[in-house]
């Protein structure tokens, strides 16, 4: 069985290809980015559309593929940006209906979290879910993904690119802000620490960060920035490990790229004898693959929707989904 996925939940617009095997024959995408300033839905919408062509040819090209060998048509459902996930469920339906094949919408954060299933050795982890949009600690708890703990304002990933954004480092500020942070001379500048049970609040850090623009270096920062954001995470994340008895963390979200978060999520789990998993960073953000593949996986249950009744969920929250 063969699922092609596509992914269009935010600024990334992706066209994977999977087996039944858990092999990713392509994984093609197009991101959204500036120089200067954030993301605009309407921006972005234009730029999957102008996309999509391409990515899908691509993807079909890389898989050595042609469309008629596709059994299945995955999409992301939500959550996500209603004006971008309405473009790749067009797509897909326009797919379905030209090929004759089913098609299935999938929870956008479950599919983070089963694609580091397939391609790690790990089998029940608890995972540190850490995007744009969304950070959330997630665990199969009675027969279920249930939330541990999330973020009680935004994002980590949006803070770090408001944070960005206001320092004038363009979008998406991540990757940015870890390389100034690494020219730091390592002076950490005190920044409020907001853990309340397990969830975590990043918008006091942001307030503070700003105020903090003109007296600071900004290397100095993205350094403090990044310790503390860290660390309250996976304060977070150790207490869930704790809780449920899980001796395995696995990393995913566009955030799991950054190398101080990898390091202090190993040094962690080596202090409570647990396993670290972590991605490529390819699969860590945004990608059509983790699509094609939860697809794939929703197919074997022969979960398929009604063409007419396919729709996007902005809001779906991780525990709503059915398993
Ligand atoms: P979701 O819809 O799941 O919330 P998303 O649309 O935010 O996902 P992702 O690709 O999962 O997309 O994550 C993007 C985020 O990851 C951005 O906020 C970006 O700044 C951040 N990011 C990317 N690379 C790094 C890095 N090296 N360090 C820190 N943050 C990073
Ligand atoms: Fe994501």
């Amino acid at each position: 069985m063969i699922s092609l996925g596509i992914e269009s939940t935010a600024h990334t617009f992706g066209v994977g290809i999977a087996d039944q095997k858990g092999r990713i024959l392509a994984n093609r995408k197009s991101v959204y980015a500036t120089k200067h300033g954030g993301m605009i839905p309407a921006k972005v919408s234009e730029h999957h559309l102008e996309s999509f062509e391409g990515v899908l040819s691509d993807a079909v090209n890389d898989a050595g593929i042609s469309l008629a060998d596709v059994d299945v048509i995955a999409y992301s459902k939500g959550p996500g940006i209603g004006h971008t996930l309405r473009i790749g469920s067009a797509l897909a339906r326009s797919l379905s209906l030209l090929l004759k094949k089913p098609i299935v919408g999938v929870n956008h954060c479950i599919a983070h979290l089963e694609i580091g299933r397939a391609l790690t050795p790990c089998k029940d982890p608890v995972f540190l879910y850490v995007s744009g949009a969304n950070t959330q600690i997630i665990a199969f708890e009675e027969a279920r993904y249930r939330i541990f703990g999330e973020t009680l304002d935004i994002g980590v990933g949006n803070f770090i690119d408001a944070f960005a954004r206001e320092a004038g480092l363009g979008f998406p500020g991540g990757p940015e802000v870890e390389k100034l942070a690494k020219k730091s001379s390592g002076k950490y500048v005190e920044l409020p620490y907001v853990v309340k049970g397990m969830d975590f609040s990043f918008g006091g850090i942001l307030t503070q960060l700003k105020k903090m623009l003109k007296e600071h270096s900004v290397e100095d920062l993205c350094f403090s920035l990044q310790e503390t954001a860290f660390a309250m995470l996976l304060e977070a994340s150790e207490r869930a490990m704790a809780h449920t008895g899980k001796k395995e963390l696995l990393l995913g979200g566009g955030v799991a790229c950054n190398k101080r978060l990898q390091e202090m999520s190993k040094a962690m789990c080596f202090e409570r004898g647990a396993k670290c998993f972590i991605l490529e960073n390819q699969f860590n953000a945004d990608n059509g693959a983790m699509i094609a593949w939860l697809g794939l996986l929703e197919a074997r249950k022969r979960n398929f929707e009604k063409i007419d009744k396919t729709s996007i969920l902005p809001y779906w929250r991780t525990d709503e989904v059915q398993p």
